[in-house]
């Protein structure tokens, strides 16, 4: 079975002071916490057995908010990572977790939304090797920058290119096989330091076993690394939360719609949580 790793560390220095005494991942985006929702891209892609990646600090905050995930029908364990060596530094540090499993990576300050997107992730799920994202974006330097040859052939990725070859940014989410560990093991710090995850992605690329899959303009891709983009990721789910009345990726209500809590369950964690936000799972048992 596919697991999942969620990746909570990093320092979040574009966020100082906000995240000097408390990770990024745990801030608010408008009404939840940000680490819901690459939690629920997880869910959607049917991945119940999740490990959370952070810092020894932020570990027991985690916890006291996701606990062990039964609450959602999921198993939740946590790993530290001592040191923000990089994204395929947490290949390394989930490595016990993975045991030989496939897997998929999740960066916990990504948001992902949009209708074709479930349809996506299955089958991202499905693929052999591994796959990754391709998203039209402005400011493709920001990121790692998937270049296509005339086919539409992928040519390479570059991570942070001061001379993009496209505009298609690779977001935070990635599938691998079992061998994502293996590769990781190889992979050297690069010039900022950092063990990156383009090199395991550029690995499978080698091998001619990477798929790329383009997210159309029907999803959503938000990061929320600054605070221009947290301030826009804020007034994105609520315009959309308040113009729809649904939620965008709420874990209690993305467990009751994959079946793995009951309507009672639901109604449990309903009256736990209570106000607004406990009103609206009520309100989910009442829609035909
Ligand atoms: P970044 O935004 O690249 O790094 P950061 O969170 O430390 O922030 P800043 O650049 O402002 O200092 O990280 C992307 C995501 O990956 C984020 O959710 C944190 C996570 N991450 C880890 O879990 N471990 C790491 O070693 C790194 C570098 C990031």
């Amino acid at each position: 079975m596919r697991k999942g790793l969620l990746l909570a560390g990093g320092t979040g220095s574009r966020l100082f002071p906000m995240t000097q005494v408390v990770s990024k991942q745990l801030l608010p985006v408008y009404d939840k916490p940000m680490i819901y929702y690459p939690l629920v891209t997880l869910m959607l892609a049917g991945i119940r057995d999740v490990q959370l990646i952070s810092t020894s600090r932020d570990i027991p905050l985690f916890e006291a908010l996701l606990g062990d995930g039964k609450q959602w029908g999921m198993q939740i364990s946590y790993a530290v990572q001592y040191q923000p060596l990089g994204l395929a530094d947490a290949l390394r540090v989930g490595a016990p977790f993975i045991k030989g499993e496939p897997c998929a990576l999740v960066l916990g300050d990504n948001l992902f939304y949009g209708q074709s997107l479930e349809e996506q992730l299955t089958e991202a799920s499905q693929c052999r090797g591994a796959c990754v994202f391709a998203y039209h974006v402005a400011n493709p330097s920001a990121y790692g920058v998937i270049g296509f040859g005339p086919n539409g052939q992928i040519e390479g990725i570059e991570e942070k290119p001061a001379e993009p070859k496209s505009k298609y940014a690779m977001p935070g989410l990635y599938f691998f096989d079992h061998r994502a560990v293996e590769f990781a093991a190889e992979v050297s710090p690069s010039a900022r330091g950092e063990l990156e995850i383009v090199d395991v992605v550029n690995r499978y690329l080698a091998l001619g076993e990477l798929e790329v899959c383009k997210l159309g303009r029907g999803v959503a891709w938000l990061d929320t690394g600054t605070p221009d983009a947290l301030a826009e990721a804020t007034q994105y789910v609520a315009a959309l939360e308040k113009r729809q009345g649904q939620k965008v990726n709420c874990p209690e209500e993305a467990a009751w719609q994959q079946g793995w809590i009951g309507d009672e369950e639901l109604k449990q964690l309903a009256s736990q949580i209570g106000g607004s936000y406990g009103a609206y799972l009520l309100g989910l048992l009442e829609r035909t």
